[in-house]
C-alpha cells in the first residue's frame, strides 16, 4: 500500500475503521419531533426520510445535489441523463424538501453550469430568486476542445422577500494594490504592521476559495467535497445564531461542520454510511478545532494571504 505523506490530512478511513462514527448517524422511519434531529446526521434517502421531519423547521437549506454527470460515490453511481429527466428529479427533490423551510427561509443550490440551466427554470416557478452567485473553484476539469471548467454557479432564493441577510459578517479582506490616499489619510483602506488592507461588501463572484486538498484538514476522500469557507459565507450571510440549518443532500458533512463551528443548529440527510462516518468523525474535530480555513478575525481573506491571519 502507498504511504500516505506526513502532511496528507485526508479523511479516508473504511467504514469498518469508522464503525463508531458511523453508529452515532440515526434513521429516521417514522414521525419525529425537533429534538430528536437537532444536531444530528440522520442515514437515509432523503425522499423518504423528509417525510418524518417536522414542517417549517429550517431557517437556512444549503443543497448540493449530485450534478447531471456520471459520477459514483463509493458503490452508489448517479448517472448522467437528459435534460427531461434531471428536471423531473429536481422537481421532485424540491418538493420533497421545501416544506421542512421556514416562511423566512433562504435556500441555496449548488450547480455546474450545465445542471444550472436546468435547475435555474425549476427553482424560479417554486420560489423567488434573489441571486445567482458564481464561484471560482479555481482548479477545474481539463479540456483539450473547449475551456477548462474552473466555475460553479450557486442559486439563492427565498420563500419570500422577508429574509435574513447578515452583508457585514461576511466582508471580504483584500491587499490594497494602490493605495490611494485623501489628505494623507487612507481612503478605505487600513494600514497595518503586515500591509494595506480594505474590507470590501462581497460580491455575487467568489474568487477567493479554493476546492478542499489533500494538505487540508477539513479534507475527505469524498468526491464532491464543498469547501467550509464556501459554507460559511452562506450561513454567516442568510443565519443568526442558534438558527438551524439543513441539508438534505450532506456528502461529507461540510454544511454541519460549518454550521457547529459558527454557533447554528445542523441537521443533515445522507445516503451512504461512510460519508455519514466522516461527517460524525469531522463534528467531532470541529469541537477542538474550530476555525475555518481563509476565515479569520471576523473576515474572509482572500487567496495566499494565510501567513497575515492572526487567528489561523
Ligand atoms: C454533491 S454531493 C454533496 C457533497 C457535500 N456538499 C460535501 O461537502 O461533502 C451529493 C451527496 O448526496 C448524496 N445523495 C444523493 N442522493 C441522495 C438521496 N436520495 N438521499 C440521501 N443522500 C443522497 C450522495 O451520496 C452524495 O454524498
Amino acid at each position: 500500500m502507498k504511504k500516505k505523506s506526513s502532511r496528507n490530512k485526508t479523511i479516508d478511513f473504511t467504514l469498518e475503521e469508522g464503525k463508531k462514527y458511523a453508529d452515532r448517524a440515526i434513521e429516521v422511519k417514522d414521525p419525529v419531533k425537533l429534538e430528536t434531529i437537532i444536531n444530528q446526521t440522520i442515514l437515509g434517502d432523503t425522499f423518504e426520510v423528509v417525510k418524518h421531519l417536522p414542517e417549517g423547521f429550517v431557517d437556512l437549506m444549503i443543497a448540493d445535489p449530485p450534478y447531471n454527470l456520471t459520477k459514483t460515490y463509493h458503490g452508489k453511481t448517479f448517472k448522467e441523463t437528459d435534460a427531461d429527466e434531471y428536471t423531473a428529479y429536481t422537481h421532485r427533490w424540491l418538493d420533497a424538501v421545501l416544506p421542512l423551510l421556514s416562511e423566512k427561509g433562504s435556500l441555496y443550490i449548488c450547480c455546474d453550469w450545465q445542471t444550472s440551466m436546468l435547475i435555474g427554470p425549476v427553482l424560479q416557478e417554486k420560489m423567488v430568486i434573489q441571486n445567482r452567485i458564481t464561484w471560482q473553484r479555481e482548479k477545474g476539469r481539463g479540456a483539450k476542445r473547449n475551456w477548462k471548467n474552473a466555475m460553479e454557479d450557486i442559486w439563492f432564493a427565498s420563500k419570500t422577500d422577508d429574509y435574513t441577510f447578515n452583508v457585514d459578517a461576511v466582508k471580504v479582506r483584500r491587499q490594497v494594490l494602490a493605495p490611494y490616499k485623501t489628505a494623507g489619510q487612507p481612503k478605505d483602506w487600513e494600514e497595518t504592521a503586515q500591509g494595506n488592507f480594505r474590507d470590501t461588501y462581497p460580491s455575487n463572484f467568489w474568487d477567493d476559495i479554493t476546492i478542499p486538498f489533500w494538505s487540508m484538514p477539513e479534507n475527505t476522500a469524498h468526491p464532491t467535497q464543498k469547501p467550509e469557507k464556501l459554507m460559511a459565507k452562506i450561513i454567516l450571510a442568510s443565519s443568526d445564531e442558534d438558527d438551524i440549518v439543513f441539508d438534505p443532500f450532506l456528502g461529507s458533512g461540510t454544511t454541519s461542520v460549518t454550521a457547529k463551528k459558527l454557533g447554528r443548529r445542523y441537521a443533515g440527510i445522507e445516503q451512504n454510511p461512510l460519508y455519514a462516518a466522516w461527517c460524525e468523525k469531522r463534528l467531532e474535530m470541529a469541537d477542538e478545532k474550530p476555525d475555518i480555513q481563509g476565515y479569520a478575525d471576523q473576515v474572509f481573506w482572500e487567496r495566499n494571504t494565510r501567513r497575515f491571519q492572526k487567528n489561523n
